[in-house]
């Protein structure tokens, strides 16, 4: 496996490959990598011939009072984890490389991102959609694989590539979890042994939920509500939000008419994680 910094190595590999004939694959992430990032690798290294990761804290996707700055970095180890996995190629841009000082275009949508994330994170999507626009401008690869953990941003990429006519298969990947239930998250390290506990409320808030959906209670607030109640009694967790919305239009919605996206952001102490189910009926 190759680990480059810049856009033109990147460009010079895939077109190498691409005279061979071979199909490319895309993971996009912002390293320290877990299981979770891994399930994504594995997979596209099943459906093509090359992997390419990026490994790319991406600034324009943080607010300013947010965790860019200490956001978790160890490359060596995504390294290792990328080979292992049987990717071919890891980028690793500087800031510098992705972003010229006076950039000023950006990849922006009017709907998806009212909702959820997006509301508590307003310039969030915008960042989330340049940099994955400018990804899949320089990888220009067959699929590109994103968790289903990060529902909206899943939704808001599929809008994305459907309006800008990406010719790239978008495949989403299930949620990897602990063996306790809490999803696995590059944040998680920000938790102390009792912070690490009480996250646990999270993945309890989602299995209630899907519980009640499947036993056939069609009031989406009725849902949310007892999740909230659940949530409400761990003493270190605060709720952003927990919201039923249309998994496709991520509008709200008041009945559990699938397919339904229950999502919930919720600080504990002060690392903000997220968790989520889909309702499928
Ligand atoms: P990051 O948080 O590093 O996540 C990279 C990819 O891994 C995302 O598609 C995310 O949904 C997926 N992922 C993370 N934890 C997961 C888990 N427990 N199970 C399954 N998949 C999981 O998401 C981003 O980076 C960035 O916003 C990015 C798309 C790279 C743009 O900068």
């Amino acid at each position: 496996m190759k680990i480059v910094k810049t856009i033109s190595e990147v460009r010079a590999a895939v077109k190498a490959w691409r005279a061979e004939g071979l199909s490319v694959g895309l993971v996009p992430t912002m390293g320290f990598l877990h299981e979770g990032h891994k399930s994504l690798i594995d997979r596209a290294v099943k459906e093509n011939d090359r992997v390419v990761v990026s490994d790319f804290v991406n600034p324009t996707q943080f607010g300013p009072t947010e965790d860019l700055a200490s956001y978790p970095r160890d490359l060596e180890r995504d390294a290792t984890l990328c080979e292992n996995a049987g990717a071919a190629l890891l980028f690793n841009p500087e800031p510098s490389e992705m972003y010229a000082e006076d950039a000023c275009t950006f990849v922006d949508m009017s709907g998806l991102t009212g909702e959820l994330c997006g509301k508590s994170r307003p310039i969030h999507f915008r960042g989330v959609c340049t940099v994955v626009s400018k990804l899949f401008h320089i990888v220009a690869p067959d699929r590109a694989y994103f968790g289903q953990k990060d529902a909206q941003q899943l939704s808001v990429i599929r809008r994305m590539v459907r309006d800008l006519n990406f010719d790239i298969e978008i495949i989403g990947c299930p949620i990897v979890r602990e063996a306790d239930g809490l999803a696995k998250s590059s944040r998680n390290t920000y938790l102390n042994a009792e912070e690490r506990k009480a996250a646990l409320v999270l993945s309890q808030a989602v299995k209630l939920g899907q519980k009640l959906a499947a036993d056939g209670e069609a009031s989406a607030d009725a849902i949310t509500t007892a999740m909230k109640e659940l949530i409400e009694k761990e003493p270190l967790a605060r709720i952003d939000y927990v919201k039923a919305v249309d998994a496709v239009s991520v509008e709200p919605v008041s009945k559990m008419q699938p397919p339904v996206l229950v999502a919930m952001a919720v600080y504990i102490g002060k690392t903000r994680l997220i968790d989520n189910f889909i309702y499928e009926g």
